[in-house]
């Protein structure tokens, strides 16, 4: 009986001093937004925000962002995070810091929660190493969203932890919740959202949306314009003010058609044009969001291996390719269209 009582007290000490250990972001090397954002508004780009589920994708960031001196802000979605395991992640990416500083790189690193939509899950994310959380209420009334995210800012700046907020709705999925329709952000609303929230950066929706499809073309048709008047104007009443590009994947049309080339299925799969994220990363978007574009680069790759290697069935055969191509596409972003390449 004592015997239990003393091993049960053992394993409770080691739980909490392996979860404490890795409770604030500064314990695993990361930092908030804040300082990034400052210096991407002076230096004219917009630092990526790339999604990950998984060690390959994680890696791919890391080593890409480094080799292209490049700050990072290392994306999990709500169900991401419960893919990888809540406990495992902040593991994951201390090691990814480490693994950083191995190379010798000073790159700025943060930990973010993409489309939050709890106080319970921001909170959870807050206390297990996030250095900044989305609380996206942008489906909720006015009112609803300022009382919800103000509860997180609340909560998170007592921690030093940076928050972004979102008015306006993008379509497609965000994370659980879905939608079929945008609705763009309003500009004779930001000021008053911005001020009764006191959150770090703004989510908008100027035409942009979530995953491979994002306009619906008929033949001949060219994708349209964001909607960089909105943009303008809601930069006009929050001079100086960090803004967030969701949904801005490119869908790049090699990788489509490598996948489609190799039994995949992705018909009328179409992004956004690469000069016009360059144009929106020159202007207060300090922050552009890539989930779809990484996720079509290891699909592509891993397609054409099965497909010309059937024989093949040790993971790193198709995964360590997979994560070289997200590597590549990585790099090419971040020197060519949000500019946040040398900015280490
Ligand atoms: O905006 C949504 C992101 O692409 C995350 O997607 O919920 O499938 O991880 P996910
Ligand atoms: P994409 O689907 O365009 O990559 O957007 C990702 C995103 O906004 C994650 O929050
Ligand atoms: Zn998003």
């Amino acid at each position: 009986m004592r015997r239990q009582r003393l091993l049960n007290a053992t394993l409770d000490f080691r739980k909490e001093h392996i979860v404490n250990n890795l409770k604030h972001y500064k314990d695993l090397g990361l930092v908030n937004t804040r300082e990034m954002f400052k210096k991407a508004m002076k230096g004219g780009y917009a630092v990526p925000a790339y999604n990950f589920n998984n060690m390959e994708q994680l890696q791919a960031i890391a080593i890409g962002c480094v080799e292209s001196k490049s700050p990072v802000i290392l994306q999990v979605s709500g169900s991401a995070r419960k893919y990888a395991d809540p406990t495992l992640l902040p593991h994951l990416v201390k090691g990814a810091v480490a693994m950083a500083r191995k190379m010798g790189s000073p790159i700025s690193i943060a930990l973010h929660l993409d489309h939050g939509d709890s106080f319970e899950l921001a909170k959870d994310c807050i206390d297990s190493g996030f250095s900044s959380v989305m609380l996206d209420g942008s489906h909720h009334s006015f009112d609803e969203n300022v009382m919800l995210t103000k509860a997180v800012v609340d909560y998170a700046h007592e921690r030093d932890v940076t928050v972004e907020g979102e008015l306006g709705v993008l379509a497609g999925v965000e994370d659980e919740v879905s939608s079929t329709v945008s609705h763009y952000t309003k500009p004779e609303e930001v000021e008053e959202f911005v001020e009764k929230t006191g959150v770090d950066s703004l989510a908008i929706s100027i035409g942009t949306s979530h995953g491979a499809y994002k306009f619906k073309l008929k033949p001949g048709e060219e994708v349209p314009s964001l909607r960089f008047d909105i943009l303008k104007e809601i930069e006009k009443r929050l001079p100086g003010y960090p803004i967030v590009l969701h949904g801005a994947s490119s869908v790049t049309p090699e990788h489509v058609a490598l996948i489609n080339r190799y039994g995949g299925k992705l018909e009328s799969a179409v992004g956004i044009p690469a000069e016009q994220l360059r144009q929106a990363a020159r202007s207060a978007v300090c922050k552009i969001n890539i989930d779809s574009d990484g996720r079509l680069a290891m699909t592509a790759l891993i397609r054409q291996i099965f497909a010309e290697k059937p024989a093949e069935f040790d993971p790193r055969k198709y995964l360590g390719p997979a994560r070289g191509e997200l590597i590549k596409m990585i790099k090419h972003k971040n020197i060519t269209v949000l500019g946040s390449a040398d900015h280490a």
